[in-house]
Formats: C-alpha cells, sequence, structure tokens
C-alpha cells in the first residue's frame, strides 16, 4: 500500500515543520504512551527516555523515511538495525498500533490546523508502510529463533574478572532447560532482563556475545557503569536541554534528570549476581556481525576501545577457533589494562597471518565518555600494513565510544577507504551510520 503522489506531497509538506519540532514530538509522543500505557516502561530503558536519545531515534527515523518515501531502499541497512533491536526486546506487532496513535497525535499537537482529515490520511499511511516493514522483517526474524520464542531462563554459570580493577565482568552463561543453544553470529547481541531492587519496572539491557558461537554455554562481558565518570559540563548541557524540552511539554517524569548515577543493571550484575543466579535473555540478534559462512580471503580489521571488545573478541575467537583463513588485524585501545590482551596475543600465535596493536589511552577520569584526541594520534601512528590499507577489499568492524568511532571512520576515510567496508556497534540506542549523516 505504496503512497500515491498526492499523499507522499502531503507528508512531505509537513516535514520541515515536524522537524523543527522534533524534540517536542519525542517528548509529548513517549510522554502521553507511557502515562496510558505505564507497561511500556518494561521494554524501553529509561535512560534513553531521560535523554531524549530514544524518543530522537525513533522520530528521527520516521522523518527520514518521508522524505526519502521514493526511494525507502536507502534506509533498508537503518530499518535492519531496528526491527533486529527490536526482535531482540521481543516487541509485538500488536503495540504497533499503541505506536503509532500517539506519534500521530504528537504530530497534531505540533501541526495545529495544519493537520487536515487529508494530511492525517496521508501521515497513517506513511506510518503503517514503515510499520508493515518492520514487521514483516521481525516476523521473519522470530520465524528463524525457532522454538525460542521470548524469554529464556540461563544460569549464571562462572563469573570472572577481566581486569585487574575488576571494573569488566565475564558472565558464563547456561541454559537452564539444558536444550542445545543456536549458533549465533559473531558479533551479535542478547537482550538480558532482569529486575532491580528498589525499581518497578524490569530492567532490559542489551550485551554482545564475547566468545565464539557454541551449542553449550554463552559469554557476556559486562562493564561496570560508574556514572560519575560523566562528562560533568557536558551532562549539564544535556540536563538543561532535556529539562526545558520537559517543562516546555509540561511533564513531570521525562527530563526530572537525577544526578548521574552508577549504572542501574552492569553494577546489579557484577555486584548482586553470582554463580547459580538466573537471569533472562532473548534469543541473540542484532545485524553487525561477521559472516563466517562467507568463503573468503579478505583481510579483516576489527578495531575496538574499552569493554566494546566483546562482539570483536566474538569474531576473533570465531576465526581462530574455525580456522579461517584470513588476514587479521587487531587494534584494541583501553584506559588501563586491555581486556582478554593476554588472551588475545594467544590467539596471534595460533593465527597464521595476524597482527596486534595494543593502545593505552592517556585520559583522564572526566575524560573518559569522549576519547579525543589521543586517540586521532593512535590512529595516526597507524601503519598502511596495520590497516590492510593495499586491498581495496579489507573488511573493517569498529565498535567504542562514539568520538572513537568517529575519528576511526575519518581515518579510515582519509585514507581511501570506502564507506561500505566498514560496520559499526553502538553501546546505545540508535544507529552510528545516521549519526555519521547528521
Ligand atoms: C548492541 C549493544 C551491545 C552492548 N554490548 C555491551 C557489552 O558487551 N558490554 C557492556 O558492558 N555493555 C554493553 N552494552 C551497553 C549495555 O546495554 C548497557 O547500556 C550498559 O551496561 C549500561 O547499563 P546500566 O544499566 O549499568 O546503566 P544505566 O542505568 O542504563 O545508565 C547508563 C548511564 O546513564 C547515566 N544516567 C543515569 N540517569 C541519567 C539521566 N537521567 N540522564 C543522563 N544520564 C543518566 C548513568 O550515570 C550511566 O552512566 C551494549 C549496548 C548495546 C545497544
Ligand atoms: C514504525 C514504528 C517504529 C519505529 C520507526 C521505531 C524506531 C526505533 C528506533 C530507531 C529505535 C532505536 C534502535 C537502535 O538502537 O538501533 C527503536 C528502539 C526501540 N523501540 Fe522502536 N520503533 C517503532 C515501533 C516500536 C514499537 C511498536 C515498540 C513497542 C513498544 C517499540 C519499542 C522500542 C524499544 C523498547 C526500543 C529500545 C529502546 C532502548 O533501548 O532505549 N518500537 N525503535
Amino acid at each position: 500500500m505504496a503512497l500515491n503522489y498526492k499523499e507522499s506531497k502531503l507528508v512531505k509538506d509537513t516535514l520541515p515543520s515536524l522537524r523543527q519540532h522534533g524534540e517536542h514530538i519525542s517528548t509529548v509522543f513517549y510522554k502521553t504512551m507511557l502515562r496510558d500505557h505505564p507497561e511500556l516502561h518494561n521494554y524501553f530503558n529509561t535512560v534513553n527516555m531521560h535523554t531524549g536519545k530514544q524518543p530522537r531515534a525513533l522520530t528521527s527515523l520516521i522523518l527520514a523515511f518521508a522524505s526519502n518515501i521514493v526511494n525507502i531502499s536507502e534506509l533498508t541497512p537503518k530499518l535492519e538495525r531496528v526491527a533486529q533491536k527490536h526482535a531482540s526486546l521481543n516487541i509485538q506487532h500488536e503495540q504497533y498500533e499503541i505506536v503509532g496513535k500517539y506519534l500521530l497525535r504528537a504530530f497534531s499537537a505540533v501541526l495545529g490546523p495544519a493537520m487536515t482529515p487529508e494530511v492525517k490520511m496521508a501521515w497513517t499511511k506513511a506510518y503503517w508502510v514503515m510499520a508493515k516493514m518492520l514487521t514483516g522483517r521481525e516476523a521473519h526474524i522470530y520465524r528463524a529463533f525457532e522454538d525460542w520464542k521470548g524469554w529464556r531462563k540461563f544460569m549464571i554459570y562462572n563469573k570472572k574478572n577481566e581486569t585487574v580493577e575488576g571494573n569488566i565482568v565475564s558472565f558464563i552463561l547456561k541454559p537452564v532447560d539444558g536444550k542445545p543453544l543456536p549458533l549465533f553470529m559473531p558479533g551479535q547481541y542478547i537482550t538480558l532482563r532482569i529486575t532491580v531492587p528498589g525499581m518497578k519496572y524490569a530492567q532490559l539491557r542489551q550485551y554482545s556475545l564475547s566468545d565464539a558461537p557454541s551449542h553449550d554455554q554463552y559469554r557476556i562481558t559486562v562493564k561496570r557503569d560508574q556514572g560519575s565518570n560523566w562528562d560533568y559540563a557536558k551532562s549539564q548541557e544535556d540536563i538543561r536541554t532535556i529539562s526545558s524540552a520537559a517543562s516546555s511539554a509540561s511533564d513531570s517524569s521525562i527530563g526530572s534528570v537525577q544526578p548521574c548515577r552508577p549504572g542501574v543493571v552492569s553494577n546489579s550484575l557484577i555486584d548482586e549476581f553470582h554463580e547459580g543466579d538466573i537471569i533472562e535473555l532473548t534469543h541473540p540478534s542484532g545485524s553487525f556481525f561477521l559472516n563466517t559462512n562467507m568463503d573468503t580471503s579478505m583481510p579483516l580489521v576489527l578495531i575496538s576501545a574499552g569493554v566494546c571488545v566483546a562482539p570483536l573478541l566474538s569474531m576473533l575467537n570465531t576465526v581462530v577457533e574455525k580456522r579461517i583463513n584470513r588476514p587479521v588485524s587487531w587494534i584494541q585501545a583501553s584506559r588501563h589494562d586491555a581486556p582478554f590482551q593476554a588472551h588475545v596475543e594467544n590467539m596471534a600465535k595460533r593465527h597464521p597471518n595476524m597482527r596486534t596493536k595494543f593502545f593505552k589511552s592517556r585520559l583522564s577520569d572526566s575524560d573518559v565518555l569522549s576519547y579525543t584526541s589521543t586517540f586521532d594520534n593512535d590512529f595516526l601512528s597507524l601503519t598502511s600494513e596495520d590497516l590492510y590499507l593495499s586491498n581495496s577489499s579489507s573488511e573493517y568492524y569498529i565498535c567504542g565510544p562514539e568520538k572513537f568511532m568517529m575519528q576511526a571512520s575519518e581515518h579510515l576515510h582519509r585514507h581511501g577507504v570506502r564507506p561500505e567496508r566498514v560496520q559499526f556497534e553502538i553501546f546505545s540506542v540508535g544507529s552510528f551510520e545516521m549519526r555519521l549523516e547528521d
């Protein structure tokens, strides 16, 4: 049910106004939806709602879709990321009715009289075109999950510190039902669900699988989010922006920003969960993965910082375990001890054509989220061989804080690497590619 010319023009004509009030739409939309459907708090990450990241990601995708209405194929990779995230969260088809209703109401609030019955009809159609694309893809993903529907119980079989400071901890997880686990693609993640004392709703977070696929167990590697490491000035700026957006929407919950407290789930997992305890996971998913079914000798460059090493470690372990004959370059940045450094060096001995580079950043604690100029210098020190620049088919997988990925991406771009050779994973909400385009 594609939009006809007139409908797509009606939708497009409203875009400048909707874009201008994007922040307001996001706030009103979620405020009213969660007020009327509090059960949805069980899905949405409160922090991403407070910071506005989640509402912004959704609204900007809808608006990008509306402006690309005749060339939707351009949005396919972004939609794939969203569909994979939704499937990981176990989002159901019926919930699209709810989201559509409140989103269109928020559009009406912004457009006022410009939201004529005709415009509303056209927007409803546009929303459902997009919703159908997502639900269609999600149905396909759910079918591929076979009999693992929704949440599956896992026991923490083993817990291991990966750094001297004890701030990065791996958990070996075994299914309580004892049945074999599906083999995921290295780079994919699960969604984990726990209840945290004092919190009314279930807490859901994604964690990358950090080891090669196995039918017996999964491994995740969790970094303690200390909260206090936030860039204080930046967080104050964010707080002001959010507070003013929220007050203009007369919202009492979104925007009542607390001083940055430590991360809820990571600290709970590290401090309160022990061997033998039970947690729940959804089926592995995600569009950032190494296709190990492909027979290729293209060089592979794996670039990571901090705990974002996790999905790349799964790729590396798989390549070595499956004896995949591809040249591999491993580039890892970290503030203190690089997690898994000894393990990676050991892998390098087992892989016929592997090089490694470890950077120790010199950042102060207050800089930790920004990874600014230091890494620029580190990238400059990389040789053409470190990045396999002479081979135009080399593949690059990057995972790290946003600024780190931005610098890595710019560095590769300056050296002639085509964007389609580079894949990013972001440990947050929204697509990094979309931020690159902004
Ligand atoms: C695809 C994917 C893969 C991931 N893989 C991994 C992985 O392998 N390992 C890993 O450790 N993590 C991973 N993550 C991140 C993980 O999902 C969690 O986001 C992370 O563990 C922090 O969760 P938390 O509950 O501890 O922190 P949260 O409670 O969600 O808090 C996050 C931060 O927000 C700050 N904050 C709190 N309240 C506010 C507010 N009102 N305004 C602004 N800021 C606030 C907190 O101080 C904290 O620093 C991944 C994420 C994604 C999307
Ligand atoms: C056309 C409709 C929809 C669009 C365009 C959309 C878009 C998005 C986008 C862009 C993201 C961020 C993905 C990422 O992190 O990469 C997202 C995440 C999410 N979506 Fe949707 N979505 C839609 C419908 C729904 C529905 C029906 C639900 C069910 C309640 C839902 C629940 C969520 C949740 C819980 C997240 C993760 C939020 C977080 O981790 O903070 N979405 N969606």
